[in-house]
């Protein structure tokens, strides 16, 4: 038993009061306020640290009213809403059903039991360079019953896979560049959002506390599964699905949706830690186009400032960055730069003399401005918790969109420091309230992407891309994120199918790899394989290390720069598919790329597939991630049937099939019955004028009923929040003759398709309708010109 597992008691259970929607449960020892937000989601609030909340995650849950009873129960208390019963014990022991009397959820009753470490000489090992666990002090500690049955998905960037069953994780914010592998439990994002999946039945926990935090799926004992911190409040939410898709809905009501992005955001991104010159960023941009390679972003590193200081340019190397950018945005591509949190100790250098002079920086325990060491030697840390270092750092981000620059990448924000870790007094202003390191760190990154964010939109009033490395639960509302410092290896790139999924399931729906490896030198074997997932990615940004080999599609021969452009036009091809996509991500949190149980919770065989992945509703990928593998099994989910992207054949689902995998082709799968809207070739957004609308039909054997949803806007502003965008609602209905119906439901954004073109496969001889009209194919296309929407 630790020091603080006494003080965590509860005590008898008192008595209750129901004030609007929160039922205060009096214990001996605590109160418990527990808030019904809906009939699906509670919160349970216990104040052990501090009397308000703090948290960074949630900024405006609205509960919505709904019915619920509160009554005595033996031993007890019990709240039921229209969807769960909550049952409530002394100790605070909480047990969860559904409305038939199911158990969900069941706080454990045993003993603490978590397996011994048999230390004989730990100081041994560690001089040999073993990285021996430390116990964790925790303060809070909830355990749950391990079911017999159970699965966990969620906990946003985590290494291992899909199902984290056995695994323990934590949640501490880190920058450690060494080759992510299984043994690492924590990385550089702190997302405490676990999604438990009990027989059919699921639901989500959210542990709102950014301290450190652990989550332990049956590691220390496969008898139960808890959460601990190190230290703050109780805070948790449960969630019900019983779908996954649902619990993913309900944490984006607390946390919210990823928003809508600008289009050019889901093109094809490249960047390189060393395109030091204008000349070589120039020569990038001229060799995309040059060899017809789609491509929209171009990103500086570090590289571009004048000795690593933020907000600033080197003038020898990058001399007239306006004119330069002017140039690149004249070719179709946007330019992204780095912007690390670290500032340099440099008197006369503006930002850090107007941050000192301001108290924005963070202090030590005795008020002085803390100092440890990144990129630019001896650097200071703004202190993003409080909100006029958040205003003044908003508003520096004009010095980047003024030069002409279109989003903004934060790196380095765990918050990295190469002369040791930050004391855990370091202090930072939380608006009055002054919290320590501990509290601060694993939102820090957290917040410097809020202010980016807002910066970046006051100043354009575009939607902002801002890409962060270090998040916490949320961060989706202001940011895209990238799994950090990955390496050149097979290993890596298997591994960011699973780590991609789950962050995926934890609100981050715009996400992504570097593709093709940070670290480490990449083969072209390698290359084209991650190229044929980064397709599929919503973030698909090639990026590496300086030193290592080049990695640009056309670093290593005519073959693999083939592939490249092919699976790069590919994504062009998709991207009304995947805007549409995100579009949904942004009202309902539901992912473009996911795990194949999100859509097949009902087909168990779905639950551990960790090499394939659902592109949206209609796409799913099993993508080659072995060095020479010729074929691959493929798992199709049952109730569909599964066509063959490249060969249009068909296959029923609920078996495994095997595909022969030539490096040029990546297994891709439309479920039957598909609409999916597609684009032009083209070298950027916005490249060509479009005026019709393309969308491909796969039809099958079996008859189909499917709907689609599509949707266009301006791809760049905020005024669809208004109603500028147009809705198409699109029915197929695939029987003994083919009907389609094509009806635009909101339809304020001017900019309206002229003509339709059906692209239609395997449609089998059979007679085609579209709005009761009979409409001739010719070599499977169906052309209406003259329908204006
Ligand atoms: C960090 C980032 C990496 C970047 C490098 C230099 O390692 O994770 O993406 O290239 O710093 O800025």
């Amino acid at each position: 038993m630790n020091k603080y597992e006494k003080e965590f008691k509860f005590g008898k259970l008192l008595n209750y009061e129901v004030e609007d929607n929160v039922v205060i449960i009096k214990f001996k020892q605590e109160k418990v306020f527990m808030r019904i937000i809906n009939s699906y989601m509670i919160n349970f609030f216990v104040p052990l640290y501090r009397k308000e909340r703090n948290s960074k995650a949630v900024e405006n849950l609205k509960d919505s009213h709904c019915d619920f009873e509160v009554e005595n129960i033996e031993n007890g208390i019990q709240i039921s809403t229209e969807k769960l019963l909550v049952k409530i014990y002394d100790e605070f022991k909480v047990d969860v059903y559904d409305k038939k009397g199911i158990i969900l959820c069941e706080d454990y009753r045993g003993e603490k039991e978590h397996f011994k470490r048999r230390t004989a000489d730990f100081k041994l090992a560690e001089a040999e360079g073993h990285d021996l666990k430390e116990v964790f002090e925790e303060k809070i500690y909830i355990s749950k019953k391990m079911e017999e049955e159970m699965y966990f998905y969620g906990l946003g960037e985590k290494t291992g896979h899909l199902n984290k069953k056995g695994y323990h994780y934590v949640n501490w914010n880190t920058d450690d560049p060494k080759p992510h592998g299984e043994t690492f439990d924590r990385l550089y994002k702190s997302i405490p959002f676990l999604i438990c999946l009990n027989k059919q039945n699921a639901f989500g926990i959210f542990f709102d506390n950014h301290f450190e935090t652990h989550f332990d799926m049956g590691r220390d004992n496969p008898k139960y599964y808890y959460f601990s911190g190190a230290d703050g409040n109780l805070d948790y939410y449960f969630i019900y699905g019983p779908s996954v898709k649902n619990v993913v809905e309900g944490y984006t009501k607390i946390t919210g949706t990823m928003p809508l992005p600008q289009i050019w955001t889901l093109g094809y991104q490249q960047c390189r830690w060393s395109y030091d010159t204008k000349e070589r960023l120039m020569e990038i941009a001229n060799n995309f186009r040059e060899k017809g390679i789609p491509c929209d972003t171009l990103y500086l590193d570090i590289d571009y400032m004048d000795g690593y200081r933020v907000f600033t340019w080197n003038d020898e190397r990058f001399e007239n960055p306006e004119a330069m950018i002017k140039r690149l945005n004249s070719m179709g591509f946007k330019l992204v730069t780095i912007i690390d949190p670290g500032v340099k100790v440099d008197k006369g250098y503006k930002i850090y003399d107007e941050g000192l002079k301001n108290g924005y920086f963070a202090t030590d325990n005795q008020g002085i401005v803390y100092r440890n060491e990144v990129w630019p030697g001896d650097s200071v840390y703004p202190d993003f918790l409080n909100s006029n270092t958040r205003k003044w750092w908003a508003e520096n981000q004009k010095i980047m969109t003024d030069t002409g620059v279109s989003g903004i990448w934060n790196d380095m924000n765990e918050p990295a420091s190469f002369k040791g870790p930050i004391p855990d007094d370091v202090m930072f202003d939380n608006d009055g309230i002054p919290v320590k390191h501990k509290e601060a760190h694993n939102v820090y990154g957290h917040m410097m992407a809020k202010a980016t964010y807002e910066g970046v939109k006051k100043e354009t009033g575009k939607r902002p891309f801002i890409v962060t490395r270090a998040c916490y639960a949320g961060t989706q509302k202001y940011s895209t994120i990238w799994t950090g410092d990955n390496q050149s290896t097979w290993e890596h790139l298997r591994m960011s199918l699973p780590m991609l999924m789950n962050l995926g399931l934890s609100g981050m729906g715009f996400c992504g790899t570097d593709v093709g490896g940070f670290g480490h030198d990449c083969s072209p074997e390698l290359l084209s394989r991650w190229v044929q997932v980064g397709t599929f990615t919503p973030l698909f940004r090639n990026h590496s290390a300086m030193g290592t080999r080049d990695q640009e599609p056309w670093a290593f021969d005519e073959n693999t720069e083939e592939i490249n452009r092919k699976y790069i036009k590919l994504r062009y091809k998709l991207l009304p598919y995947i805007y549409d996509a995100m579009w949904n991500c942004s009202k309902s949190g539901a992912p473009l790329i996911r795990p194949l149980l999100f859509n097949y919770q009902e087909d168990k065989n779905t639950y551990e597939i960790n090499d394939e992945f659902l592109c949206g509703d209609n796409i799913l990928v099993a993508p080659v991630a072995l060095q020479g593998a010729k074929a691959r099994m493929i798992y199709l989910p049952e109730g569909e049937t599964w066509i063959d992207y490249w060969t249009k054949e068909e296959y029923k689902g609920g078996q495994n099939i095997i595909k022969e995998t030539p490096l040029d082709i990546c297994p891709i799968f439309i479920k039957g019955g598909s609409i999916i809207p597609i684009g032009e070739d083209q070298n950027y957004v916005g490249e060509k004028q479009i005026d019709t609308l393309k969308v491909e039909v796969y039809l099958c054997k079996e008859n189909t009923e499917t709907r689609y949803h599509h949707y266009i806007d301006d791809g760049e502003s905020f005024k669809y929040q208004a109603g500028e965008f147009n809705d198409y609602k699109i029915k197929v209905a695939n029987g003994d003759k083919v009907e389609m119906k094509v009806k635009i439901i909101d339809h304020n954004y001017e900019d309206k398709y002229k003509k339709i073109e059906f692209i239609i496969y395997n449609l089998n001889g059979k007679s085609l309708n579209v709005n009761g009209e009979k409409v001739n194919v010719v070599d499977g296309k169906a052309i209406i010109s003259n329908w204006v929407g």
